[in-house]
């Protein structure tokens, strides 16, 4: 499956600095995974949260697992990125420094179990100062729930991020049928992995991926894996599927 050039916008692959990867054989092991499935770059996501690691500390743990991946001939290319929280009272002040992607796009995920009733104001409010909120799986989240809301959301311009794991019925039914419904109505900008840790890997985002192909087609598949999410890395524009 290598050599599809695929990019993962989200995933916790650096070692020791939040809830994912515990050390440098772990970070080794998923990127081992993901490079035999066809990712050929990653821009891992460390919460941005006050338990875990310092912006300090999680760049320099991914300076070293970019030396690591080199020394063990790994072919992942890693860019800077973080996993924001969506409600935080410091998000629209941190703007200025956030971990944001190529073209100032900011990854922010939203709460899981309680609304957000101001999200079409802080999504309008981040693109005054110039950032494009990518709001992760928003099919794990409450808010997303409510009809309408996704498409309120991408129309005040936010980017949807699909956490392929939902597709094949990780995270229950219910995030299962709303992906199936975002993706039915073209909402997604990006498919990642989230990935936080190794065991199972391969297996799991392996069989999404072919699930993504084959229910919504190659074309889907190239744009939320390859084409888009490469694009904003590099920060030029997407196409909606
Ligand atoms: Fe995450």
């Amino acid at each position: 499956m290598s050599g599809k050039g695929y990019t993962d916008l989200h995933l916790h692959l650096i070692p020791a600095v939040d809830d994912g990867c515990r050390s440098l054989d772990e970070s080794l092991a998923m990127a081992k995974a993901l490079v035999s499935l066809g990712f050929v770059r990653a821009a891992p996501s460390p919460h941005h949260r006050p338990e875990y690691a310092t912006v300090e500390v999680a760049r320099q743990r991914l300076d070293e697992l970019k030396a690591a991946l080199t020394s063990h001939a790994v072919p992942l290319e890693l860019f800077v990125n973080a996993e924001h929280f969506f409600l935080d009272d410091t998000l629209i002040t941190g703007l200025p420094t956030a971990r944001k992607l190529g073209g100032n796009t900011m990854l922010v995920e939203a709460p899981y179990t309680s609304a957000l009733p101001m999200l079409t104001e802080i999504i309008f409010r981040m693109k005054v100062k110039g950032v494009t909120p990518l709001i992760a799986h928003p099919e794990r989240c409450l808010e997303f729930e409510k009809k309408g809301s996704a498409e309120a959301a991408v129309n005040a311009g936010a980017l949807l991020q699909l956490d392929l794991g939902a597709i094949v019925g990780r995270y229950g039914r219910a995030a299962q049928k709303l992906a199936r419904r975002f993706l039915d109505d073209g909402l997604y900008a990006v498919a990642a992995t989230d990935l936080h840790s190794p065991v199972g890997a391969e297996d799991w985002v392996g069989a999404a991926i072919e699930a993504l192909g084959k229910g919504w087609g190659p074309k889907v598949l190239q744009t939320l894996l390859a084409d888009n999410p490469g694009a904003l890395l590099r920060g030029e524009p997407i196409v909606l599927i």
